[in-house]
């Protein structure tokens, strides 16, 4: 048998090319997440419980890239995920949330924090009856008093059709932060909000659908109710789903590809893991837009010590990208990059985007718990594969599962872990960025398909890697 060699991104180092830039801002990070989705940046926040939930999509999408929702909710939590990350801005809310004038204070400020908004549209009759703010509601918690008592009757609102400069002056004149758009019987029609106006400009970079809106992914598995989530996600508008399974060269993730692509024809489906150029062009037979590669390169995997199986992350990416670039789909490295060398490599071996989990594991935007040890602060960041997620899992289908029943035949590989917290994800999603350009530069490229023509790879002995560290001073 002839034994391949695998490389991975300590094995090597890109080779320094001339360059005509002289700012980074002359370098553009934009790529393809999927066939027909572009990113302005590569970068994706892991579809895992401890990573992806709506609050660190929206940062995602804010900076350029996209987030993608785990799948371990159910249905109905996983779409309101998604619809958190429609709502948090757009051109134009269609469906603005609406309470009747009957309903109490109370009510309306459990609506609003249910939904994550700041104001809700009093409708009466199926028409425009006011508008109530937070500040309407501020003090009144507890209160039963009447919504139609409270609420602002006389609104200022426009016809459907305004432009955003209109709009934009009606706010600013009127000093106000909403504007219902009505039509002439009365009818709500959408909802502009001064948020929304002030987003547009403050994250121009942002990645947006067709109506403005912010790009989001969403995760599903190959069994049980992949299906009717799909449609679910779909319904509410996610603008890919992932087909998240650990070994992705399969019959389960190729059946499920096939049943998805039937059924939901203009869903940008994106699956994955595969490891191997085969494996990449049995998905992309199947029908998918996107592949996603990587078996055991995870911070937290140990599917290579459990079952002796992957493909060094470098090498997978780099037979992976092979098969894309002839079949014109892309390839996302997923697993493994711990910096934006790591991030930069990826790209230049092929990739056109990277998923990250554990450097995004310990910021504001990630779900996970927060934990102290030694004085400093950590957050909870744990393989999907692990023994306490499969428990977790377990325990919100069956209602109850202790740690020493039940999961004595699963074999978990992943680990639980902990990452230091590291404030927002928006610095580290910069600090990545600014990286990357740099490593474009250094490859003599302006864009990363640029550099993937460019890239020279050089393998490097452990006195180079050792090299490539800061070595021979104290670190402060
Ligand atoms: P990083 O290195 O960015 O990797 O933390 C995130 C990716 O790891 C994968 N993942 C797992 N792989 N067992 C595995 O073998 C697990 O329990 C597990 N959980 C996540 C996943 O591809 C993720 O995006």
């Amino acid at each position: 048998m002839e034994i391949k060699e695998g490389l991975t991104f300590d094995d090597v180092l890109l080779v320094p090319k001339y360059s005509n830039i002289t700012t980074r801002s002359q370098t553009d990070l934009s790529t393809k997440l999927s066939k027909n989705i572009s990113l302005n940046i590569p970068l994706i926040s892991a579809n895992m419980d401890t990573v992806t939930e709506s609050a660190m999509a929206i940062a995602m999408a804010r900076e350029g890239g996209i987030g993608i929702i785990h799948r371990f909710l159910t249905v109905e939590e996983e779409v309101e995920e998604v619809l958190k990350v429609k709502r948090s801005a757009s051109v134009m809310i269609e469906n603005p949330y609406t309470i009747s004038p009957d309903q109490s204070a109370k009510d309306a400020i459990n609506y609003m924090h249910e939904k994550g908004v700041s104001g809700l549209l009093v409708v009466k009759d199926s028409k425009l009856a006011g508008i109530l703010t937070h500040r309407d509601v501020m003090f009144e918690s507890q209160s039963n008093k009447l919504i139609r008592d409270i609420m602002t009757k006389d609104v200022i609102t426009a016809k459907p059709g305004i432009t955003i400069i209109e709009a934009k002056e009606t706010l600013r004149q009127h000093r106000i932060e909403k504007l219902p758009l009505v039509d002439d019987k009365g009818i709500i029609r959408g909802l502009i909000t001064s948020k929304d106006i002030t987003h547009n400009e403050d994250y121009p970079n942002a990645s947006k659908d067709k109506k403005g809106r912010p790009l989001v992914g969403a995760a599903v598995g190959v069994k049980g109710d992949f299906m009717e989530r799909t449609e679910a996600l779909l319904n509410a508008d996610a603008d890919a789903i992932v087909v998240d399974i650990a070994h992705g060269h399969s019959e389960n993730a190729i059946n499920t590809i096939r049943n998805i692509k039937k059924a939901f024809p203009n869903c940008e489906l994106i699956a994955g893991n595969v490891a191997t150029a085969r494996g990449a062009e049995d998905l992309i037979k199947a029908g998918v837009d996107a592949v996603k590669v990587g078996v055991g390169s995870g911070s937290i995997c140990i599917t290579r010590v459990i079952t002796g199986s992957g493909v060094p992350q470098l090498t997978a990416v780099y037979d992976c990208a092979q098969i894309g670039k002839k079949y014109e789909i892309p390839i996302i490295s997923d697993g493994g990059t711990r910096t934006s060398g790591d991030l930069t490599k990826a790209l230049a071996a092929g990739a056109s985007t990277v998923m990250v989990g554990s450097l995004f594991g310990g910021t504001d935007e990630s779900p996970g718990s927060f934990v102290m040890k030694n004085g400093k602060r950590y957050k909870i960041y744990r393989g999907m594969a692990s023994f306490y997620a499969a428990l977790g899992r377990k325990s919100k289908e069956t209602g109850n599962v202790t740690a020493n029943e039940d999961l004595n035949d699963y074999v978990a590989e992943g680990v639980e872990a902990m990452v230091p917290y590291k404030g927002t994800v928006t610095d580290i999603i910069k600090q990545l960025a600014g990286g990357v350009r740099s490593g474009l530069s250094y490859c003599g490229a302006h864009t990363i398909p640029q550099m993937q023509q460019n890239a020279e790879f050089i393998k490097m002995s452990r006195a180079g890697f050792a090299e490539s560290q800061p070595h021979d001073v104290d670190l402060m």
